[in-house]
């Protein structure tokens, strides 16, 4: 049953998932692309489009990892795909990069609650945690699905606590909102939070 929920919910989202028209081309002033929830490879295939150096992408259903594998073979010196759970498994990797980051989070499961009331459908906030312990602290950070929040799909976390989560990563963030999907068809179903540039420099 959860496996069946999932499938449809991805199924459905299988449009919705993809960055909106103009891909992740504005974002690619960091070199390295770091996703959440590879799918079917959609996000992955958009930052190889945006010309990112090097490209993560974790991805914890076994199915979809050994997908992505196969399709982006050609690329492996360019894009490494992680199998595991975002929730604990991105700060091993990131950890490791000395760059400013581009994140694409959009890791999502879809288990209705009244099927499983204690299924966990969102790592986002632990997935915020470790970006936290990484030492720069401007990284520029995409959510999908932002629309989504507040719900189950989200874990019922609200905007509002996962702004405050990224302010206490560096409280220079600010945010916007883009449309998602082919074509920008869902509306501001994405969060860009981003510190403005003349502030970048900060210490901690
Ligand atoms: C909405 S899709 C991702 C679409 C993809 N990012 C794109 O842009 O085309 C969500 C994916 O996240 C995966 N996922 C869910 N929870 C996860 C977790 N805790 N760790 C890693 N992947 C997860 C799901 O299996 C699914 O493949």
């Amino acid at each position: 049953m959860f496996r069946l929920a999932c499938y449809s919910f991805l199924f459905f989202h299988i449009i919705h998932a993809s960055m909106g028209p103009s891909g992740f081309y504005p974002f690619n002033s960091n070199r390295v692309f770091v996703e959440t929830g590879t799918y079917r490879g959609g996000g992955v295939k958009q930052a190889i489009e945006a010309g990112f150096e090097e490209i993560h992408s974790f991805e914890n259903w076994k199915k979809f990892h050994i997908i992505a594998r196969k399709l982006f073979k050609r690329h492996r010196k360019q894009v490494f795909l992680h199998y595991g759970d975002s929730a604990t498994q991105l700060w091993p990797v990131i950890q490791k990069i000395d760059r400013p980051i581009t994140f694409w989070l959009d890791a999502h499961n879809a288990t209705d609650p009244g099927t499983d009331p204690h299924a966990k459908n969102s790592p986002l906030m632990q997935e915020l945690e470790q970006i936290q312990m990484h030492p720069i602290k401007d990284h520029i950070i995409l959510i999908d699905d932002i629309d989504l929040c507040g719900g189950y799909m989200f874990d019922y976390v609200t905007l509002d606590q996962i702004k405050q989560k990224i302010l206490q990563i560096n409280p220079k963030y600010t945010f916007f909102f883009l449309d998602g999907g082919e074509l920008g068809r869902f509306k501001n179903s994405i969060l860009v939070a981003q510190v403005p540039r003349d502030q970048n420099r900060c210490s901690f």
